[in-house]
């Protein structure tokens, strides 16, 4: 179900796009806007600056993706004792709320990928997108910030109902650049965008101004091989990781991607064993975190040294703790409150209507939610949680309150694996350091030229759906 793009970039359309974009950093500021740029924000040293992965998941989350993106990251642990956690684009189509409920629970990110991931959504379909999320899945509609577009496919039309939506970021824009803008508001349009002469608007991007935009960050298997989303699977895989890890570590210390489709992340098998060994080799260096794409925004508008970070709020889960409510019943919250292995127990209503499955806490409905009618009447008397979600604690959508931990807060049964740094290691060298695989750093792309020409060598860039 994917749609291979061969995309051969001309040296002219890539100029235009990189030289197209200007931005000046005395009138372009923080909190609200942010000129894109290599360098960490703050005028921070790069060597100072903490190192941040954000891990991906798009389109459906169901029983064929759930449990292949949960063995690749849950369970592990920072040395801060913060849980590894991911941001998850979500379509509506296929997708079972419960599972996206309990996501939400462990500490990741809920984001809009358009209810039935269509190439140009219009404002209906992705608000839509939005309230069945809120609605079956109990997100509050305040924590929905995020968009991918499906196909990776975007313009000026898209990004604008994105801004009228009031979200916070769009991630659409795919760079092939290794040195890659750190993330950065489109009031001056779109730099580092390797795919605008596909998509048609190379240097024609309108400003959107205070939309951040989070680079889709390429993986490069060499200098002149980046792919944007979904690796394939080699016995060196693990090697290319820890390279491009290194090449930011090491460099610039631009935000890492590791961005999935997890539906493609167990083929084979050793591929997830592959992913979850680097994350945990990741969180074991001085200074990486893996945060949400949010998070990481809230770290570009008050930007800190590494050494400064503790209790920032790109770091903080405390939060994550309200949530996980240790109680002698069950509360339908994705949660497991009273520690009996099984989370939601007797609470979740498995529904079944037309061509849409799903299990949800909130309630069957009795019509499919589409984009016209996302919110149709519901069975029962489940009720939605608040925009605003609760400020502590969990939601409860029986006795229609915020049930709070009052202290007592359930740690999970199995508790995390916590990885703990090596405060010694402040520079890891190569993935091995003696190997002389290191090609990626020694090849630095650094001129418009250089990146052109590497460009005419990329023959697949993949969008999935
Ligand atoms: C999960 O969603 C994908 C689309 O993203 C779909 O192809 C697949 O059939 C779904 N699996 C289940 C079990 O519903
Ligand atoms: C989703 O899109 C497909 C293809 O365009 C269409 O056939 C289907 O009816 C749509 N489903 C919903 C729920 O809008
Ligand atoms: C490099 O890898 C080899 C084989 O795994 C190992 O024996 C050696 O100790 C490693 N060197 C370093 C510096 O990590
Ligand atoms: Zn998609």
């Amino acid at each position: 179900m994917f749609k291979k793009l061969s995309t051969i970039l001309t040296i002219l359309s890539l100029f235009k796009a990189t030289q197209g974009y200007v931005c000046d950093s005395n009138t372009c500021k923080p909190p609200n806007c942010m000129c894109a740029s290599p360098l960490p924000p703050g005028g921070i040293d790069p060597k100072d600056a903490p190192q941040f992965v954000i891990l991906s998941y798009d389109d459906a989350v169901n029983d064929s993706t759930f449990g292949i993106l949960q063995s690749m990251y849950k369970g592990l642990a920072h040395s801060n004792g913060c849980p590894v956690v991911a941001t998850h684009f979500v379509q509506n189509i296929y997708t079972n709320y419960h599972q996206v409920q309990q996501l939400h629970a462990q500490g990741d990110e809920i984001a809009l990928h358009t209810f039935n991931h269509s190439k140009g959504a219009s404002l209906k379909e992705i608000q839509s997108g939005k309230t069945v999320l809120s609605t079956f899945a109990g997100i509050p509609e305040s924590e929905i910030k995020g968009f991918r577009a499906p196909f990776l496919y975007y313009d000026n039309n898209l990004l604008q109902n994105v801004q009228d939506l009031g979200l916070l970021y769009d991630s659409s824009a795919p760079t092939v650049r290794q040195d890659a803008s750190w993330p950065y508001t489109l009031d001056n349009g779109i730099s580092d965008d390797s795919d605008c002469n596909a998509n048609g608007i190379c240097g024609t991007l309108t400003p959107h101004n205070g939309l951040w935009e989070i680079p889709l960050y390429s993986t490069f298997y060499s200098p002149t091989d980046p792919h944007s989303m979904d690796l394939d699977y080699d016995s060196n895989l693990l090697n290319v990781l820890k390279e491009n890890f290194n090449f930011r570590y090491n460099g610039n210390r631009q935000p890492m991607a590791i961005a999935v489709h997890a539906i493609h992340c167990n083929e084979p098998e050793d591929k997830l064993k592959m992913y979850r060994e680097f994350i945990k080799w990741c969180i074991g260096q001085k200074d990486v975190y893996f945060v949400t794409y949010s998070q990481l925004i809230e770290y570009m508008k008050n930007p800190v040294k590494a050494s400064e970070l503790a209790g920032h709020p790109a770091i903080d889960c405390s939060k994550f703790n309200t949530y996980k409510v240790k109680s002698d019943a069950e509360i339908c919250d994705g949660i497991d409150n009273t520690g009996n292995g099984m989370i939601d127990d007797g609470l979740v209503e498995s529904c079944g209507i037309g061509n849409t499955y799903f299990s949800t806490c909130f309630g069957c409905p009795t019509s499919e939610p589409s984009i016209d009618n996302p919110t149709p009447q519901r069975n029962g008397n489940r009720i939605t949680i608040p925009a605003q979600g609760c400020s502590e604690g969990t939601w409860d959508p029986l006795t229609s309150s915020c049930v709070s931990t009052s202290g007592s807060t359930y740690l999970e049964s199995i508790s995390p694996e916590v990885i703990t740094t090596d405060e010694n290691k402040n520079n890891v060298g190569g993935p091995n350091s003696s190997s002389s695989s290191g090609a990626l750093s020694s090849h630095l792309p650094t001129s418009i030229f250089t990146i052109s020409l590497i460009t005419l060598f990329i023959n697949s860039l993949i969008h999935f759906m």
